[in-house]
């Protein structure tokens, strides 16, 4: 089974393991997570789920709930008071601890509120995602605020991250987030504690959110390339 297709199986799998009618659903971003919302959409058209609410962490993951119809909130109408039922999302990076880097498709920021606002909080990966320790292949993103680029990179390099501006493409210059800000992306040499440096970084001035998620632990469900999908807590 090639990647494309471990990641639909393994976005419908978590849906129908997890999702039930009148729930308050965060939905996440990038390829492995709209499948998941798609399935949700055909789950709804088919009338196996009723009365679900959900709120959306991009442009994208909106545009895709428009086209199925799922009902749109913010974490802040009163249809959603602030806490969700679960919400499901992908990630790039997963390590045994079920810590997570996410931010590959630039969406982390809201990503993460949905998050940690969320009673349950499942992850859908293929198996490539599965690393024994964070931001070595992988980078872990920061969104940083554009007057704060230059200090920030500073403060991260003293830190002993490789910094990198994410550039756009088919756009001249560095991407710009749906927030107005601009990416960070940060490798290490060598193995870090990500759930020190989740902290660390949110307290450098001008960075709005990084990419480890560290406090939830997730379940994850995992599809592998024999057609099989795994899921642990
Ligand atoms: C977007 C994310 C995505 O969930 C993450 O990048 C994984 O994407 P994909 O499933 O396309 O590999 O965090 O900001």
């Amino acid at each position: 089974m090639d990647q494309g297709a471990m990641k639909e199986l393994v976005g419908k799998r978590a849906v129908e393991a997890l999702v039930k009618s009148g729930m308050k659903l965060g939905l996440g971003t990038g390829s492995t997570a709209i499948p998941a919302v798609r399935h949700i959409g055909f789950l709804m058209r088919q009338g196996v789920l009723k009365d679900i609410r959900a709120v959306p962490t991009s442009f994208q993951t909106t545009i895709e709930c428009e086209k199925w119809g799922i009902p749109l909130f913010t974490l802040n109408s009163a249809e959603i008071g602030g806490s969700l039922d679960l919400s499901i999302d992908g990630a790039d990076e997963v390590d045994p601890q079920g810590r997570l880097i996410k931010g590959g498709g630039g969406a982390l920021l809201v990503e993460k509120i949905v998050a940690y606002a969320s009673a349950a909080y499942a992850i859908v990966v293929d198996e490539s995602k599965l690393v024994p320790n964070l931001a070595l292949r992988f980078p872990v993103p920061l969104e940083v605020i554009p007057e704060a680029r230059v200090p920030a990179v500073r403060t991260l390099e003293a830190l002993g991250a490789e910094v990198v501006l994410r550039e756009a493409v088919r756009k001249a210059g560095p991407v710009i987030t749906e927030h107005g800000n601009l990416l960070l992306d940060l490798r290490f040499p060598r193995p870090v504690d990500p759930s020190a440096l989740e902290t660390e970084f949110n307290r450098i001035p001008g960075v709005v959110e990084n990419g480890f998620f560290t406090r939830l632990p997730p379940t994850v469900f995992v599809g592998h390339a024999d057609g099989t999908v795994t899921s642990r807590k």
